[in-house]
């Protein structure tokens, strides 16, 4: 019946897939955005926007949850669109400090390394005993059933990562409220963070809120929270909804990180994250001086750079060093295309179960000017941001993503689940797996 309506009847499956969708939270999204996003990739696009043109904007830090203007949500639409007119975000840069090359001065490069296998110590937890665990990213639960991507340890070239222990973090964040803030790939980031810690806090002295804008996992006798906000593009946008978000049209106030901040602004250590979101053609902009719902129009990595500016200047104005703790993880990729780092072959992650073994493997699913732009934002922030780079290392793990073994949330049909490729999940990641690793690395640096 629904085989013969698809043949006969295109339109009328239609709407029926794009109420799925929307029902369907982040993955669809991101997987059609990276895909469209790859396909236009050009990697020579650089930006060049003459300083001397540009309008700098102040972001609104005042303007929160009091405004005039309507607050975007999904139902917003722009009442008009016309080109960037080249405002850009005025930030407050920090004097440069020496923060950084001291660092790296006295410490190892632990971005820099590759993985060993070692079943002795990995996987830090089992998939089974996290009852925090996603049904998107239990692998093992959905049918996967070569283990070897839970064994994998990262291992530096020129020194040791501290050894993950569960009482020594859970000492760190004593009394503390840890946020990570960001997409879909974050909060597996904040799962496999409270799937790391969970174990030690009896039961009934541990807690989850229901999932919402922002979730939070808190543990009594430490008076401590793992918490997630959900935010992927930093700044208010029509996408803030966690389920009902529009999935067409991407609208952001570049200028406005207050409504997010304010959820925010009380944590003691934050984890950010933002890439996949902005890589699905172009972005409208609705700054908040606007009064008649006219949006510009740009392409997602300069209109990342806007939101990224507003988010640096709350940084650069609201943090002190001394008391907060801010990372920053940086882009998580993706492998669509295995013929990247298997030449003519046509598949993509599905299948796949060792690392990749070349020193310096760079795939499409990672963008290097992204790359470089997001390196010169933090540069300005580097006393108040430590930056998680995770891109080089999580590169080699074409293995580690969920692949066909997760739930999916809309039907399969017949002729996807025939070529099982076709509907991989090859952008989030498997738990116990990669992102565990992101985590030790936070522990590291903590
Ligand atoms: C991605 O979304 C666009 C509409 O935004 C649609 O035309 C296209 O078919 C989608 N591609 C995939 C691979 O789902
Ligand atoms: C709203 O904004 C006005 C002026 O900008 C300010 O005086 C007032 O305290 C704000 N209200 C809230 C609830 O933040
Ligand atoms: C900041 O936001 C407030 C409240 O929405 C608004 O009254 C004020 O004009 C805004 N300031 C700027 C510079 O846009
Ligand atoms: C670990 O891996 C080695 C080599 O693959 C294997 O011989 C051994 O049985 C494994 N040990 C465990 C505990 O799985
Ligand atoms: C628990 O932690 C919060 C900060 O997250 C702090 O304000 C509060 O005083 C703490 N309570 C106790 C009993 O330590
Ligand atoms: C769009 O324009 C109409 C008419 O000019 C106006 O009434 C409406 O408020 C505008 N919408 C927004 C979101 O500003
Ligand atoms: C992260 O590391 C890569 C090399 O693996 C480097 O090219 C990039 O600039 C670094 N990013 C940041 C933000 O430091």
């Amino acid at each position: 019946m629904q085989k013969m309506k698809w043949n006969k009847k295109k339109v009328h499956v239609f709407p029926f897939l794009v109420i799925l969708l929307l029902v369907f939270i982040t993955f669809s999204t991101l997987h059609n955005g990276s895909t469209i996003g790859q396909i236009h990739e050009s990697p020579d696009h650089i930006h060049q926007v003459e300083a001397s043109l540009a309008i700098y904007v102040k972001p609104n830090l005042s303007s929160h949850l009091n405004k005039s203007q309507e607050v975007l949500d999904r139902f917003s639409r722009c009442n008009s669109t016309t080109e960037y007119t080249g405002r850009k975000i005025a930030r407050r840069g920090d004097s440069k400090s020496s923060v950084r090359q001291r660092v790296s001065a006295k410490s190892c490069d632990v971005f820099s390394g590759r993985w060993v296998f070692d079943n002795a110590s990995y996987p830090l937890y089992n998939e089974a005993d996290c009852p925090y665990m996603s049904d998107q990213l239990a692998c093992n639960k959905h049918g996967r059933t070569d283990l070897g991507y839970q064994h994998w340890r990262w291992q530096p070239h020129d020194c040791n990562l501290k050894r993950w222990n569960v009482k020594e973090m859970w000492e760190k964040l004593r009394g503390k409220r840890l946020m990570f803030v960001g997409d879909s790939l974050n909060r597996g980031q904040w799962i496999s963070m409270v799937c790391l810690l969970q174990s030690e806090i009896p039961s009934d002295k541990r807690s989850m809120s229901p999932n919402a804008h922002l979730t939070v996992f808190r543990a009594e006798e430490y008076n401590a929270t793992i918490e997630f906000l959900w935010a992927p593009l930093l700044v208010e946008s029509n996408s803030d909804d966690p389920v009902n978000h529009r999935l067409d049209e991407r609208i952001i106030r570049p200028d406005s990180v207050m409504k997010h901040a304010s959820l925010w602004e009380h944590a003691d250590i934050l984890v950010f994250n933002t890439y996949l979101w902005w890589r699905q053609g172009p972005v409208k902009l609705l700054w908040t001086d606007e009064e008649n719902g006219a949006c510009e129009k740009l392409d997602g990595q300069e209109a990342m750079e806007l939101a990224m500016g507003s988010w640096a200047d709350w940084v650069s104005s609201k943090v002190d060093p001394l008391k907060k703790r801010i990372f920053f993880v940086t882009m998580s990729p993706t492998h669509l295309w295995s013929r990247e780092w298997n030449p003519g072959n046509e598949g993509n992650c599905y299948g796949e179960k060792d690392p990749i073994d070349f020193e310096g493997y760079w795939g499409s699913g990672s963008d290097l000017p992204t790359m470089s732009s997001v390196e010169n934002i933090l540069s300005s922030l580097n006393s108040k941001v430590s930056v998680l780079n995770v891109t080089q290392l999580s590169e080699y793990r074409k293995d580690g993503h969920p692949s066909i073994f997760r739930k999916f949330w809309e039907p399969l049909r017949p002729e996807q689940l025939s070529n099982p490729s076709s509907y991989s999940d090859c952008i989030h990641w498997c738990l116990p797996g990669v992102p565990d690793t992101w985590n030790e690395l936070l522990f590291h640096f903590l």
